[in-house]
């Protein structure tokens, strides 16, 4: 895993809040449960805790994982200073501390995207074994657009590093999915919604801002 990250946080550089498109997609598939700590749900690459605390509010059963110690540190602090409570440990996307079957869903605001292409492979096959039969992957990730691209430095078909300038710069490995490429990656997982966020500068050039992909599965 790439060390940026760790340094990103010790630098103070995280999210202080929960990402709208994330809010929307847990509100809209499991906001209508009943029982919601008896739903266990995993924040894959939980950062500064910005979504971890989200989770906790809304009442689920609350796991989350980050490579990064001081992610670990930072989410543990911010759940403390909410009086809320996860259980948050520092570890591998390729190796989850985690027993299969486990997960009712996952949460990935944009981290399986920051690894090369054929770890975001694995790490989906990985989480398919955490999660239970049924149980969902919700993910936002890097849409494949060769405007984001121009700045970084290719290393594989649809993934990039040393990106010089734009909203990749200090983001290490940064893999765009394409829609050609979703059901071979995802392989055991039904897609139940996939929308697509694209931002440009309506005033200026209509330059593109962000491109993002917003995928629900379900393991099959
Ligand atoms: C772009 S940040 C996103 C953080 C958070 N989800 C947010 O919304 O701000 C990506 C995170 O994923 C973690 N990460 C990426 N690949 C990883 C891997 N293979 N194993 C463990 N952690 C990883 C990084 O340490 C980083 O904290």
């Amino acid at each position: 895993m790439n060390s940026v990250w760790e340094q990103n946080y010790k630098n103070g550089r995280f999210n202080e809040y929960p990402y709208d498109k994330i809010v929307s997609l847990v509100a809209h598939n499991f906001y209508k449960d009943e029982n919601r700590n008896s739903l266990r749900v995993l924040d894959l690459g939980c950062g500064g805790g910005n979504n971890t605390f989200f989770l906790c509010e809304k009442g689920f059963s609350v796991y989350a994982v980050d490579g990064s110690q001081t992610s670990v540190e930072l989410t543990n602090q911010y759940l403390k200073r909410r009086g809320l409570q996860a259980n948050v440990v520092c570890g591998s996307f390729l190796d989850l501390p985690f027993e299969s079957d486990f997960f009712d869903f996952v949460i990935d605001r944009q981290s399986i995207s920051h690894n090369t292409e054929s770890d975001v492979s694995k790490i989906f096959q990985e989480l398919k074994r955490v999660l239970r039969k049924n149980g969902k992957y919700i993910g936002i990730m890097h849409h494949n657009n060769q405007e984001l691209q121009k700045d970084g430095e290719k290393i594989g078909k649809f993934t990039y590093c040393n990106f010089k300038s734009g909203i990749y710069t200090k983001s290490g490995t940064v893999f765009f999915m394409d829609v050609s490429n979703i059901s071979k990656i995802l392989n055991g997982y039904k897609i139940d919604t996939l929308d697509r966020q694209l931002c440009t500068d309506f005033l200026k050039n209509k330059s593109v801002i962000s491109d993002e992909l917003a995928i629900v599965a379900s393991k099959i």
